[in-house]
């Protein structure tokens, strides 16, 4: 059962996930799941919400929601609404975890990218082997990252902050060089990516749409270009297999799922929301249970 309302006292803190559509979303599930294995008396639900201004000014009494999570379409215009935003979400220009400080005031996090480069940066270490070099993996890495849309500038700024050097490829080249002058990186269009290899052992990160449901016959990347990485990153999740990670798995990289990023997002918010460690064995099991 998602919500046992006859455990919902006055005290009872409240969190919750806005968008629209919301009612799909499997995190009032995950999180229910995990106040109740450690006793928090805390409930979270769907909330969909049409105007995102409105919502925040009707609740902004303190009493009401103690954090929320933040999807489609609210994730720009929320960060409008709160008291403050975190560095890194600002720049990127989206938020997806809302936490009520002590004091009321409403702060707002981007854990999409915590979540895509934590991912990354545990492959890479898995790859490096029993010794792993101090800091970021990520770390003077050439990472190319496919797209310049909201994912793509997650990947783009989570990376430099990292200490990558960035390249953005992107079908619009405007987007693309936009993005490349905002962190700092090179930009190139989609269709050259496939030619551009100045070194080897590089990282790929597809944040466009292409491969993903009902389109799984495509790829961003003809397979040929990507024995040049070694780690592919694909942001889509539906299917989880996709064509360019099947091909990249093939060509010898080492491979990163989306729903690893999901995941790993979730785990953020959980820590966001209660302070406490997240718990990932939990998350895992229901994620895999309710796919
Ligand atoms: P998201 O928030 O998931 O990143 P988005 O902001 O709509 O979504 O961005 C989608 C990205 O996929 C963009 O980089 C887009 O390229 P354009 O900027 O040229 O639109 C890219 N994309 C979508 N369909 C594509 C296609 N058929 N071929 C190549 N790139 C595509």
């Amino acid at each position: 059962e998602l919500y046992n309302f006859r455990l919902i006292k006055p005290d009872t803190k409240v969190y919750g996930i806005i968008g629209k559509p919301v009612g799909h979303s499997k995190s009032p599930l995950l999180f229910n799941a995990a106040f109740k294995s450690v006793g928090l008396n805390a409930v979270y639900m769907h909330f969909l919400v049409d105007d995102v201004e409105k919502f925040f000014n009707t609740y902004s009494s303190p009493d009401f929601a103690s954090g929320c999570s933040c999807t489609i379409p609210h994730k720009e215009a929320a960060l409008k609404c709160m008291d403050e935003v975190d560095h890194i979400a600002k720049k990127i220009g989206a938020i997806n975890n809302i936490v009520r400080r002590p004091d009321g005031k409403l702060i707002a996090f981007n854990t999409d990218y915590i979540g895509a480069i934590t991912a990354i940066e545990d492959g890479l270490l898995a790859l490096e082997g029993a010794k792993p070099a101090p800091g970021s993996p990520l770390s003077g890495k050439l990472f190319v990252v496919l797209g310049a849309g909201g994912a793509g500038k997650s990947l783009a700024y989570g990376a430099s902050q990292k200490g990558a050097r960035v390249v953005v490829a992107n079908r619009t080249f405007e987007r693309a060089k936009e993005l490349a002058n905002k962190v700092g990186g090179k930009s190139l269009p989609l269709c050259e990516v496939e030619n551009f290899h100045p070194e080897e052992g590089m990282v790929l990160a597809n944040t466009t749409s292409v491969g993903m449901k009902p389109n799984m016959d495509q790829t961003p990347i003809p397979k040929h270009a990507l024995k040049h990485y070694c780690l592919v990153f694909d942001a889509i999740y539906t299917p989880k297999d996709t064509r360019l990670l099947r091909e990249a798995k093939e060509a010898g990289a080492a491979i990163v799922y989306g729903t690893e990023m999901l995941i790993r997002q979730g785990f953020e918010q959980y820590k966001n929301f209660t302070g406490l460690p997240a718990p990932e064995e939990l998350f895992r099991q229901l994620m895999e249970k309710h796919a």
